[in-house]
C-alpha cells in the first residue's frame, strides 16, 4: 500500500505511532529520485564510502579537543592528524609551523581562522569581496569586527585595485584579507601574490586566510595553493563534502604564522584531558575518519586524476551549451559551468544554483556526460523552433582550454 501522507505528516512526533522504516525509506526514495538531476551543487558523489561507514557507523566517535593530544579512547584524533598532515604537506605548509583541525565545514574553518587572526589583530578591519561567501560577513559580525567589502570583478574575482584603495584609506589598521579560491558562483580564484605584495606594504601588518572551500584540494594538487612562507598566506579552510565527497558536512582548517600562539591559547579543560582550541567543543570523529578513507584509498594521484576529469567534463559543458546558443563560460581551472538562467522548469529540475540572470551547473566528479546531455536537451527543448538550429558559434580558446 503507498502512503500518500507528505514526509512531513509521516514524520511528525506528536502522531504515533509512527512507521519509522517507512520514513527512512522516504528520505532515501526522495534523495535518490533526485540525484540524477541534481548538477547545481559542488559535492562530488563518484567515492564509495561504505567500508567507514559499515564498520564505524554505529558508534560514538568522538574528537573533542585539541587534535594533537594524545590520549583518551572512541576517537579518531589519529586519524585526524593523518587529514591534517596530508593536507598540509598538499599545501606544503613548513612541518614545523602548522595547526589544524577536522572542522564542520568551510564556514567553521573560516571561523577558526579568523578568530585566531583577529586575536592576534584585534584593530583589523577585515577585507572580503563582494562575490565571498556569505559565512564571512556573518563570521565578523560574531567577531565583533569591522568589516570592508571590497567589489568583485564580473567574472568573481576581487578587484585589487580596489582592495589598495580601501588597505590606503585604512593604512593605520592592520589588515586581514579573505581571499576566496574558488568563489560559489563562478569559482573565481583570488590572486593571493596581488593580496600578499599589497599586504606586504601595508605598515601596521595583518594576515590573509583563504576561503577555499570548494577548490581547495583540487588547486594544491595542481600546485597553484600553497601556504609556505613565500605564498603570504596564513591560513586556509576547505570543506571536505565538497571535492571530497565525504557524506556528511566537514573540513579541514590550516593555519600557518602563529599555530604556536593558537596551541597555547587553549585552556586545558581537566574533565576532558584535551586542549580547549577549537570552536566547537565535541567533535565529529566520523568525519575524520571519512576524510581519512578519501584520501588513503585514492591518494595525491587518484585525486588528481578526479579533478582532470571532472575539469574535462566542465569543459565539455560549455562546448555543448555554446554550440546551443545558450550562453556559457568557465574559468579554465573549474568545474563550475556559468551560464544564463534557464526557464524555470528546467533550473528546478536540474536543481540548479541561480543568482537573478546567472546561474551554475558544477561538473564534479561523479557527474557524468550523459547527465550533461540530458540537461541540454531539455534546455534546448525550451528554445522557441524559430531558434533552431542556431549558428555554431567558435569555441573561445580560454573556455574550451583544458588547465594544464
Ligand atoms: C566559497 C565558499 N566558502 C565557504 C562555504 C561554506 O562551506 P560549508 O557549507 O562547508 O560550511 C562555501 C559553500 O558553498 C563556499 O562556496
Amino acid at each position: 500500500m503507498t502512503d500518500s501522507r507528505t514526509l512531513g505528516e509521516s514524520a511528525d512526533l506528536r502522531r504515533a505511532p509512527i512507521d519509522v522504516t517507512a520514513v527512512l525509506d522516504r528520505l532515501v526514495r526522495d534523495a535518490d529520485a533526485a540525484a540524477p538531476t541534481s548538477i547545481g551543487f559542488p559535492g562530488a558523489v563518484d567515492l564509495d564510502h561504505h567500508a567507514v561507514l559499515t564498520r564505524l557507523g554505529g558508534r560514538l566517535w568522538n574528537n573533542i579537543g585539541d587534535p594533537e593530544d594524545p590520549g583518551g579512547v572512541a576517537h579518531t584524533r589519529l586519524l585526524e592528524r593523518e587529514v591534517v598532515g596530508w593536507v598540509g604537506d598538499l599545501l606544503a605548509a613548513p612541518a614545523d609551523d602548522r595547526w589544524g583541525y577536522v572542522t564542520t565545514g568551510g564556514t567553521e574553518g573560516n571561523l577558526a581562522a579568523l578568530h585566531a587572526a583577529y586575536r592576534r589583530h584585534p584593530r583589523a578591519r577585515i577585507y572580503f569581496s563582494t562575490a565571498a561567501h556569505y559565512s564571512i560577513p556573518k563570521i565578523i559580525a560574531l567577531l565583533g569586527a569591522r568589516g570592508v567589502r571590497v567589489e568583485a570583478r564580473a567574472d568573481g574575482e576581487m578587484d585589487y585595485p580596489r582592495l589598495a584603495a580601501h588597505l590606503h584609506r585604512h593604512r593605520r589598521v592592520p589588515a586581514i584579507v579573505v581571499a576566496t579560491a574558488g568563489t560559489t558562483m563562478t569559482e573565481a580564484v583570488d590572486d593571493t601574490s596581488r593580496v600578499r605584495d599589497l599586504l606586504a606594504g601595508h605598515s601596521p601588518g595583518g594576515h590573509l586566510h583563504v576561503d577555499a572551500a570548494l577548490a581547495g584540494i583540487p588547486l594544491a594538487l595542481d600546485g597553484r595553493l600553497r601556504l609556505d612562507a613565500d605564498s603570504g598566506i596564513g591560513s586556509v579552510a576547505i570543506s571536505g563534502h565538497k571535492f571530497l565527497g565525504v557524506p556528511t558536512p566537514c573540513g579541514v582548517v590550516l593555519i600557518r604564522e602563529f599555530a604556536t600562539a593558537v596551541r597555547s591559547h587553549g585552556s586545558p579543560v581537566n574533565y576532558t584531558a584535551t586542549r580547549d582550541t577549537t570552536i566547537t567543543g565535541s567533535r565529529c570523529g566520523l568525519a575524520a575518519a571519512l576524510l581519512w578513507h578519501a584520501i588513503a584509498t585514492h591518494g595525491r594521484e587518484g585525486h588528481r586524476w578526479r579533478a582532470a576529469e571532472a575539469r574535462h567534463l566542465a569543459g565539455y559543458a560549455v562546448e555543448q551549451l555554446t554550440a546551443a546558443g545558450w550562453p556559457a563560460w568557465r574559468h579554465p581551472h573549474a568545474f563550475t559551468v556559468v551560464l544564463d538562467t534557464p526557464p524555470e522548469p528546467v533550473r528546478a529540475k536540474w536543481l540548479l544554483a541561480t543568482d537573478g540572470p546567472v546561474s551554475h551547473i558544477v561538473c564534479m566528479p561523479g557527474i557524468s556526460r550523459r547527465q550533461i546531455d540530458a540537461f541540454l536537451s531539455d534546455l534546448v527543448a525550451t528554445l522557441p523552433a524559430a531558434s533552431l538550429p542556431r549558428p555554431r558559434q567558435p569555441i573561445p580558446p580560454r573556455v574550451a582550454a583544458e588547465p594544464g
